[in-house]
């Protein structure tokens, strides 16, 4: 099997009015299954510019990003959603819980999303929660847990 993650080539270039900026300057990068990779560079460097596209929340301005083997440099909106809800888990700096929600119904939602079934959803965000050592806070709203139990729902929801 070829790698997880291939970038080839990728260009990122902003316009803003008589300005261009290239953000992301001809970068190549492959990452395989069951590696840990960290980016790291001074601000401004383009390392969010890069997880954007990585993550499929944006698109390059050319060159080409394989993920799982799949063609994604090209993709409208909601063929980039539909990848994001499959292939993909985000942990955000800020955790974007769903305050009104519970711990459980908030991993719950990306299978909601997916259309996956109520019962399978109940058991796989228990088991997602057992693994991050949450299962017994299921019932909670995020308000009622600490900053790092809040951070560990959102890594059993991604
Ligand atoms: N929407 C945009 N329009 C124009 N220029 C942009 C846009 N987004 C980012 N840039 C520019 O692209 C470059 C890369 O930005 P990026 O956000 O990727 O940097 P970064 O490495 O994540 O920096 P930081 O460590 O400060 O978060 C910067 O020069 C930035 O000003
Ligand atoms: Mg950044």
């Amino acid at each position: 099997m070829g790698h997880l993650i291939e970038l080839k080539d990728i260009y990122k270039i902003y316009h803003m009015g008589e300005e261009t900026v290239h953000a992301l300057d001809g970068i190549n990068l492959t990452v395989d299954q069951g590696e840990f990779v960290a980016i790291v560079g001074s601000s401004g460097s383009g390392k969010s510019t890069a997880m954007n596209i990585i993550g499929c929340l944006d698109v390059p301005t050319s060159g080409t990003y394989h993920l799982g083997g799949i063609d994604v440099s090209t993709m409208e909106d909601d063929q980039q959603a539909e990848i994001r809800n499959k292939m993909l888990g985000f942990i955000f700096q800020q955790y974007n819980l769903i305050p009104k929600l519970t711990v459980q119904e908030n991993v719950e939602l990306p299978l909601l999303y997916a259309g996956v079934s109520a019962e399978e959803r109940r058991e796989r965000a228990i088991q997602s929660l057992e693994r991050v050592g949450l299962a017994d806070k299921r019932k909670n709203l995020p308000s009622q847990l600490s900053g790092g139990q809040q951070q560990r729902v959102s890594i059993a929801r991604a």
